[in-house]
């Protein structure tokens, strides 16, 4: 008789079902052989499952067992199948299981048969809710994060005795149900806020927009100007998570092992060093995992010392900056992870850093310093929306006794400038960026004033505008209007957001 268990494969952060079939054929040599594409974690299971169930007595069917995962061109990797393994070949005839075809089961087993931590574990009880599942067993340290998969009954498993015994019906697990309140405790906490920062109020307004509409920041100074202080403070102005944002950023933490507990309730703020590798950053490597820019998904990405990355690894970002997910290439698949991020960037304006300052003196030759700005392509620069000077800081604004503007007053503003633009997308319902505004839209929602329109124009010219350059321009406007709660966008608009522009100009001409 085949058994037939269902257990979910990942693809990214996307669950597939998979079927785990048994069968036996008498033999005096009991002997187990997985196939269906298994890894060689995949084939470890039978060492493990053998181990497992001898610990906790239960019988296995005798004789030569075969255990198939379909769909089998798809490659099975890791530990997860292990519990479903063990249930499908658990001698039933010495068992009175109840019906387990609209159970899912997941888990990796210990040899004591413990159920041990798998990755992924909400993207799997999201896929096996969406493929009509009713209940789903995960690892007990799992059980909080997959209970956010609303919809689906969420069972924690300690060890594998406990799950014979709820599934015979002598002692049930009593199933995981998700906390809202839990989730909504925290979320709008940040430990950095913005009143630490003195003066530079126009980086401060910069971060402001970038915020509102998210837009991507560079920012351009000399050492010690506040330009780390201010992108670590980024996030504290931004909305909190909703829940289906705080449920994509948990599916991509836990894909790569780095959930501690629960959901994710803070937006992602991620600082890689300059060393990282293209595959830290963008994703992928031989056992594929997300890279930072999908760690930041719904976050910031701050990179310090931008032109210390090498090239490749600054040009890799081009592609997910544009699309807002990236794809790595497998040996015979390809994967899909989601990197909406707002990308802020710092950097000095040349080597020795003070270029262009009140007071210091500049030691770098034109030519160093031509080396060093053009390290910042043009494509790059034009996906940075707004570029923004962070000056030496004057004594006075630092020994100011008036407190600066806290984080908490800052997002109040970000909050109604996204609540103004959400208005404009009756049919969704949801913030749509203005910084990700497709063709079609922006000519829908960023309509001018004829002040505006003629100022646009000869921006457009004067400063050479690539047409990517012009939807920019005219999108940082469009949340400038935003904030001002304004339908149309203005000629004042216009020019606010060219002049957060305007570095390209100063530096790179
Ligand atoms: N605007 C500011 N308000 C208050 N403190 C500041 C400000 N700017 C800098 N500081 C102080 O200087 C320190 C260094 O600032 P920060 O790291 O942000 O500089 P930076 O511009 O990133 O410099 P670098 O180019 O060297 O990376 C801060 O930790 C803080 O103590
Ligand atoms: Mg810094």
């Amino acid at each position: 008789m085949i058994t037939v268990i269902n257990s979910v494969a990942l693809s990214g952060i996307d669950g597939i079902m998979v079927s785990v079939e048994s069968g036996a054929s008498s033999s005096n040599k009991p002997r187990l052989d997985i196939i269906g594409l298994p890894d060689a974690a995949v084939k470890e299971a039978s060492g493990r499952v053998y181990s497992a169930a001898r610990s906790c007595c239960i019988n296995l069917k005798k004789g030569v067992l075969t255990v198939n995962l379909a769909p089998a061109d798809l490659r099975k990797e890791g530990s997860v199948y292990d519990l479903p393994i063990l249930l499908s070949i658990t001698d039933e005839t010495k068992l009175n299981l109840c019906d387990l075809s609209k159970k899912c089961f997941v888990g990796e087993l210990s040899l004591n048969g413990d159920v041990r931590s798998i990755n992924g574990c909400l993207a799997m009880a999201v896929a096996a809710r969406d493929n009509g599942f009713k209940e789903i067993y995960v690892p007990a340290v799992n059980a909080n994060e997959a209970s956010a998969a609303e919809g689906i009954d969420v069972f924690p498993v300690k060890n594998v005795r406990q799950l014979i015994n709820h599934l015979i019906g002598a002692e049930p697990i009593e199933k995981t149900s998700f906390n809202r309140d839990d989730f909504l405790k925290d979320i709008s906490a940040h430990p950095l806020d913005f009143s630490d920062v003195k003066g530079q109020s126009a980086a401060k307004f910069a971060a402001e927009i970038a915020a509102a509409g998210g837009h991507n920041l560079l920012l351009i100074g000399p050492p010690g100007s506040g330009k780390s202080m201010i992108a670590s403070r980024l996030p504290s102005i931004l909305p909190p998570l909703s829940l289906k944002e705080s449920i994509e950023c948990t599916e991509i933490y836990s894909v790569a092992g780095l959930l501690t507990d629960g959901l994710i309730t803070k937006r992602p703020y991620r600082s890689p060093h300059h060393s990282a590798s293209p595959n830290a950053l963008v994703g992928g490597g031989a056992i594929p995992r997300p890279g930072e820019i999908s760690l930041a998904h719904n976050g910031v990405l701050f990179l310090d010392e931008f032109t210390e990355f090498p090239k490749v690894t600054r040009e890799a970002l081009r592609q997910p900056l544009e699309s807002r997910n990236v794809t790595v290439s497998r040996v015979n698949n390809t994967i899909t992870y989601p990197a909406s991020f707002m990308l802020v960037c710092a950097m000095n304006p040349c080597k020795c850093g003070y270029f262009g300052h009140p007071t210091r003196e500049c030691t770098c030759s034109p030519a160093s310093r031509h080396d060093y700005i053009s390290r910042v392509s043009g494509p790059l620069l034009d996906r940075i929306d707004i570029q923004t000077e962070v000056p030496p800081l004057d004594y006075r604004d630092l020994h100011c006794d008036e407190a600066s503007e806290t984080s908490a007053q800052i997002r109040e503003r970000v909050i109604n400038a996204r609540e103004f633009a959400t208005r404009r997308f009756k049919d969704k319902n949801e913030f749509v960026p203005n910084a990700s505004l497709s063709s079609s839209e922006m000519r829908k929602h960023c309509v001018m004033t004829s002040e505006a329109e003629q100022t646009l124009e000869k921006a457009y010219k004067v400063l050479s505008l690539s047409a990517r350059g012009h939807d920019r321009l005219l999108k940082v406007a469009r949340t400038i209007a935003d904030i001002h709660e304004s339908e149309k966008i203005e000629r004042a608009h216009i020019a606010q957001a060219m002049h957060l522009r305007s570095l390209d100009r100063k530096y790179w001409s």
